[in-house]
């Protein structure tokens, strides 16, 4: 059985993390991946607090396993963190930037605090913060993202944060990328990309599909989004989305001062087409991973294939030590 210490912190049964993604986000994804034995997770993201509250109200009637729910700090929305609050989950994570008191206020209720950082010198303040448990995500991961590669960025920060648990995110897309996690000294994995593209995932079918076609390489890091909407890429943490192609990014990354000029007409052009179902006219975000993910089975089918690979990567790697 995999099992971590992260398991019995977040009292989950398996290590697998689902991201919290704002703009890909639900009670009833949240669910089924908590009800699978993982840790599922509402994001808050460019969302309003009234959406939040519903999905806050309704994963509590679809499982009544432990959940996390996500806030960014520089685009903290009061009312909707107050409800987070009162709600008590298991976990409350952060991404994106420096926490600060919000730290006090989620171990006041008695949650769990979970950041997740990108570089070793943010995960190193986040310690001293009192963080509970540190994500180290890779510069391959889906949404917005830094520069080191999860490879180098994990061993440095499980070095640097010992002993609080640290969890790999971005470029995981099998259990063979778990297994790896586990071997640089992670406690647990945060996947997304390969989330969205479930049955249970409230995207687009457009943009399931998408990330079902894509290579690797069609992952780009869409700095023009952050000419568009500085909030929260260029604040914070100082990351930069990563998308699949879309014509509206190629179009836009080729006359980034234009886009500046622009920046309210495209920012309104991406909530629209967000909001109409059509990523596709705009943004696909999507992590390196994408180049991996070839099916869109449900929840519990992920769950239940990662965890067969993830162990019989390591009972392989077992072998190879026993061989030499
Ligand atoms: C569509 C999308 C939206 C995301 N939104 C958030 C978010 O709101 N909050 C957050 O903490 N992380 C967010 N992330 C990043 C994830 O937490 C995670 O680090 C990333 O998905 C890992 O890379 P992967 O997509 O290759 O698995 C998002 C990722 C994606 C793909």
């Amino acid at each position: 059985m995999l099992k971590t210490p992260l398991c019995d912190l977040f009292g989950i049964e398996v290590p697998i993390i689902l991201a919290p993604m704002g703009t890909c986000t639900s009670a009833e994804l949240a669910a089924a991946v908590s009800n699978a034995g993982g840790l599922g997770g509402i994001g808050s993201l460019f969302r309003t607090s009234a959406a939040i509250k519903r999905d806050i109200d309704v994963v509590k009637k679809l499982t009544n396993r432990h959940f996390a729910i996500n806030h960014i700090p520089q685009t903290l929305d009061a009312d909707a963190f107050r409800c987070t609050l009162e709600a008590r989950p298991a976990v409350i994570s952060f991404a994106l930037g420096d926490p600060g008191d919000l730290v006090r206020q989620a171990h006041d209720v008695g949650s769990l605090v979970m950041l997740q950082v990108t570089t070793v010198a943010q995960a190193t303040q986040a310690a001293e913060r009192g963080v509970d448990v540190i994500i180290a995500q890779g510069g391959e991961a889906g949404g917005y993202c830094g520069e080191v590669s999860t490879m180098a960025l994990v061993p440095q920060v499980v070095d640097a944060v010992s002993p609080i648990p640290v969890v790999a995110a971005g470029g995981i897309f099998d259990g063979r990328g778990i297994a790896a996690a586990l071997m640089l000294g992670a406690s647990g994995v945060n996947l997304g990309t390969r989330f969205i593209a479930t049955k249970e995932a409230p995207a687009p079918d457009t943009w399931k599909q998408a990330i079902v076609e894509a290579q690797s390489e069609d992952a780009i890091k869409a700095d023009v989004l952050n000419d568009i909407s500085p909030l929260p890429g260029t604040a914070g943490f100082g990351t930069v989305l990563r998308s699949l192609h879309t014509d509206f990014l190629d179009e836009w990354t080729a006359k980034r001062d234009e886009a500046r000029r622009e920046r309210d007409r495209l920012r309104n052009e991406i909530v629209s087409t967000t909001q109409a179902g059509r990523p596709d006219a705009t943004l696909l975000t999507a992590g390196q991973t994408a180049g991996g993910i070839k099916d869109i089975p449900q929840v519990a089918e992920i769950m239940r294939r990662l965890v067969a690979e993830t162990e019989a990567a390591l009972r392989k790697a077992a072998d190879l030590s026993v061989a030499v």
